[in-house]
């Protein structure tokens, strides 16, 4: 598929997705937003493509936010609508069977920030920076950023960086769990390719299942534990167990078919 703001690649099972509005680094405008919802179910829908990066256009930004020309003139509700809107799309990347990982090459601010820990993890070049400035504007994060930076840093951590805006460089991103591999601008993406390469090479189901229990820890209807017992005993239901357990046992290789 071809879209007006983002450029793809899919190589090796892998679609790379970048944004690509590096005028404006690569702010998240409703364009962009229906392109990266359509990204999505493009991940999702095409058997060709096993897992999918998120990475930014030009050497300065992965995303500088949401797109602040686009607040003028929001009323209370318009807001609110946006702010679903964006939630909505960001739990569509979260809630992806197949793994969606975002290579942060620079700036991941407000909106970007929020996009980059949807993604299933994160990988950053050193020179990448984090922060939720929202405050700045008179704003909060809108697009699950108060909620999924808690999950990721701890309250306190999340609370300093919402309410004094401060950014934080990628070494501090790595020791907060934030991220979990810093690696130079060049490299960045052959890293994210090599970790998806290992990730593609397992059960599709399985990895698939695996996100799904893992988000269960965060959702108050779900219990997580019982969830597991379900995906597990599912597992059992697959061609991919019988031959993940039975390469095993005769010592070769797996060959899944996502079945
Ligand atoms: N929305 C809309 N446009 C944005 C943007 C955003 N979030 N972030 C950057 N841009 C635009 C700038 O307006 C500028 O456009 P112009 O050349 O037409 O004037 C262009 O991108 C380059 O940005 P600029 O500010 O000139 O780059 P810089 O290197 O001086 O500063 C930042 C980089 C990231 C520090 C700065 O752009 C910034 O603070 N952006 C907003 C971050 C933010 O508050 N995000 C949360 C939004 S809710």
């Amino acid at each position: 598929m071809t879209y007006s703001t983002l450029l793809t690649q899919l190589e090796n099972g892998i679609l790379t997705i970048t944004i690509n509005r590096p005028d404006k680094l690569n702010a998240l405008n409703a364009a962009v937003f229906t392109d990266i919802s359509n990204a999505v179910d493009e991940v999702n829908n095409n058997p060709a493509i096993k897992s999918a990066i998120i990475t930014g256009s030009g050497a300065k930004a992965f995303v500088a936010g949401a797109d602040i020309t686009e607040f003028a003139g929001l009323t209370k509700e318009s807001a609110m609508a946006l702010a679903k809107r964006g939630q909505d799309i960001f739990f569509k990347i979260e809630h992806s069977k197949k793994p969606i990982i975002a290579a942060v090459n620079g700036f991941a601010l407000g909106g970007g920030c929020e996009l980059a820990m949807a993604c299933h993890f994160r990988i950053a070049s050193d020179n990448a920076k984090f922060g939720q400035p929202e405050v700045n504007l008179g704003l909060i994060p809108g697009y699950g950023g108060t909620q999924r930076l808690t999950q990721l840093i701890g309250k306190g951590r999340a609370l300093e960086l919402l309410i004094s805006a401060s950014i934080i460089d990628a070494a501090a991103a790595l020791r907060y769990g934030l991220v979990n591999y810093v690696v130079p601008p060049e490299e960045l993406l052959d890293k994210a390719k090599s970790l998806l390469q290992v990730i593609n090479s397992k059960a599709p189901i399985a990895v698939a299942k695996c996100i799904e229990t893992t988000n269960a820890v965060f959702d108050e209807n779900k219990n997580g534990f019982e969830e597991e017992i379900k995906a597990f005993g599912e597992c059992f239901d697959t061609v991919d167990m019988k031959e993940g357990t039975s390469a095993f046992l005769q010592k070769r290789k797996p060959i899944f078919v996502a079945k």
